[in-house]
């Protein structure tokens, strides 16, 4: 595995690769790798003849109080993960080689409404920033699949609506969600928490599935996203949000929708955890 720092040299090798008609694959990452981000690698061997993975913690993604400066930036062991599942190229850039004017100063892609809710309404500019800079290793890689999780599934339909829209020659492949074995959701910001907050953080999946098993056509979805809440609150969480949306555009679910998903943010103490669990209803007797 060749580890490279400029988009020239990741040009160089991206241009051989597509001069032999190979399929080239981009698995795009914060680093501090786990098992998840593993899966989407995998996958991308699967359908692809050469995979990129980036590894870029992303400036204008976190807000003025998040957590960039204290992100995990572990780039010797992702790198050795990462040859051990067969990539062929790790991108790993430092801001200035992605943001040359600075990160403030940069053109931005604005995905409309799906980047104001959810996780948009408490995280102002996020997907703005996240849209931007895959907007930007797009550029620079010219990948023709892109692979993500479903686990930030809203930033996937981000991503989603920002290839379509801007007509981007790129297939976006969303993986399942990888979990560990109490059902927490694996997360680089899993390190964050307390030995108790750990214990604690498979409340999170649990309640999502607690509302799944309580999700039927024309169940009062607003009723049991606030007791869903509540039962995080008790638990001493503070939950963003807890919303049971259309899985194509998380709008509210109208009469007719069956493929659901649930979607919740919660704190648990100064970690911030999502999660989220597609449901799909069966037609009514
Ligand atoms: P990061 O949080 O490092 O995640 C990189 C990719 O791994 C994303 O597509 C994410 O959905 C996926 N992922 C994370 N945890 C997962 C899990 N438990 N199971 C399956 N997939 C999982 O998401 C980002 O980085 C950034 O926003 C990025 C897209 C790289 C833009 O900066």
């Amino acid at each position: 595995m060749q580890t490279i720092h400029t988009i020239a040299q990741l040009r160089s090798s991206v241009d051989q690769w597509r001069a032999r008609r190979e399929r080239v694959a981009l698995v795009p990452t914060m680093g501090n790798l786990h098992d998840g981000h593993l899966q989407l690698v995998k996958r991308a061997c699967r359908v692809a003849d050469k995979v990129v993975v980036s590894i870029f913690v992303n400036p204008t993604q976190f807000g003025p109080q998040e957590d960039f400066a204290a992100y995990p930036r572990t780039l010797k062991q992702d790198s050795l993960k990462l040859a051990e599942n067969g990539v062929h190229l790790l991108f790993a850039p430092e801001v200035e080689e992605v943001y040359p004017r600075g990160s403030d100063d940069t053109v931005r892609v604005e995905v409309p409404e799906l980047s104001d809710i959810l996780c948009g309404a408490s995280r102002p500019g996020h997907f703005t920033g996240v849209a931007t800079v895959v907007a930007k290793l797009f550029n620079a890689v010219r990948p023709h699949v892109a692979v993500f999780g479903d686990k930030d599934y809203q930033q996937l339909l981000v991503v989603r609506r920002m290839v379509t829209d801007l007509c981007m020659a790129v297939e976006i492949i969303g993986e399942p969600t990888v979990r560990e074995a109490d059902g927490l959701a694996m997360s680089s910001r899993n390190g964050y928490l307390s030995t108790a907050e750990r214990g604690q953080a498979p409340q999170l999946y649990q309640t999502l599935q607690w509302l799944g098993e309580r999700l039927s056509r024309g169940a009062d979805y607003d009723g049991l996203a606030a007791r869903a809440m509540d039962m995080l609150r008790e638990g001493g969480w503070r939950p963003d949000y807890v919303a049971i949306r259309r899985g194509e555009d998380l709008q509210p679910p109208q009469a007719a929708d069956s493929r659901l998903i649930i979607l919740a943010a919660a704190w648990l103490g100064k970690t911030r955890l999502i999660d989220n669990l597609p449901v799909t209803l069966k037609d009514s007797p």
